[in-house]
């Protein structure tokens, strides 16, 4: 236990100072602009049940842990309309506190599940008390339906342990199809949905002006 939890030091301290920098992304748009493409920002450590699971799935030794999981620690960023999800990438590439180490596009590339996120692998340089320690973490870059959908379906395969019954499977293939059409919709209304948020965001602002 006293080993994992040496283990897990730095992808607790990245986690947390990847939060506060994500956050600032956001915060920075919302003074800046009147429309910010993050939404939110989550993250985690991988739970140790978790890693010695997905360790043991994919064949991965637990000395190899390091470099062939790349998921211990996981951020997610969400953006409302998926035109969002691009220039937030882009701002991931150009930053020079990480390296971009893989990209993965879920987005124009589904998953045969229904799953959609576009994903960024980083190497992150964590200061430590002997010294600089590179680890791997993961970005997960997602709209606010698409997000919807994968929480869902990852408590049902939770709940299943992958094998889902078929209807179930094909009601979750529809409900995919769904938020894709979800995300469609709104890209279409969404000058309409800015200058309404714009709007009142703006509205705010006078009204805590004048208390
Ligand atoms: P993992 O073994 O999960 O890392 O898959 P992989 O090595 O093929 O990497 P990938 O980038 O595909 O997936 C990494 C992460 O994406 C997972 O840990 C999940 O958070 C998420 N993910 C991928 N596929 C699905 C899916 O079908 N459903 C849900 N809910 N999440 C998924
Ligand atoms: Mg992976």
């Amino acid at each position: 236990m006293k080993h994992w939890e040496h283990f897990l030091e730095p992808y607790k301290q990245a986690v947390e100072e990847l939060k506060v920098k994500l956050r600032g992304m956001r915060s920075q748009y919302e003074q800046n602009t009147d429309h910010s493409p993050i939404e939110f920002v989550t993250g985690r450590v991988k739970p140790i049940a978790s890693i010695l699971d997905k360790a043991n799935q994919k064949g991965i030794s637990l000395d190899k842990l390091e470099t062939e999981m790349q998921d211990i620690a996981g951020l997610r960023m969400m953006c409302q309309f998926v035109d969002d999800i691009k220039p937030v990438v882009d701002l991931l590439r150009s930053r020079n506190d990480f390296e971009i180490v893989e990209e993965r596009d879920y987005i124009s590339h589904k998953k045969a599940s229904g799953y959609r996120s576009y994903h960024v692998v980083i190497r992150y340089p964590v200061q430590t008390i002997n010294g600089e320690k590179n680890i791997l973490a993961e970005i997960q870059i997602r709209t606010l339906a698409m997000n919807f959908w994968a929480t869902i379906e990852h408590s049902l395969n939770y709940k299943y342990k992958g094998q889902f019954p078929k209807d179930i499977r094909v009601r979750l293939q529809r409900a995919a199809e769904a938020a894709f059409r979800l995300d469609e919709e709104m890209s279409i209304i969404r000058g309409e949905i800015q200058e309404a948020q714009a709007f009142f965001s703006r509205k705010k602002d006078l009204q805590q002006e004048e208390n």
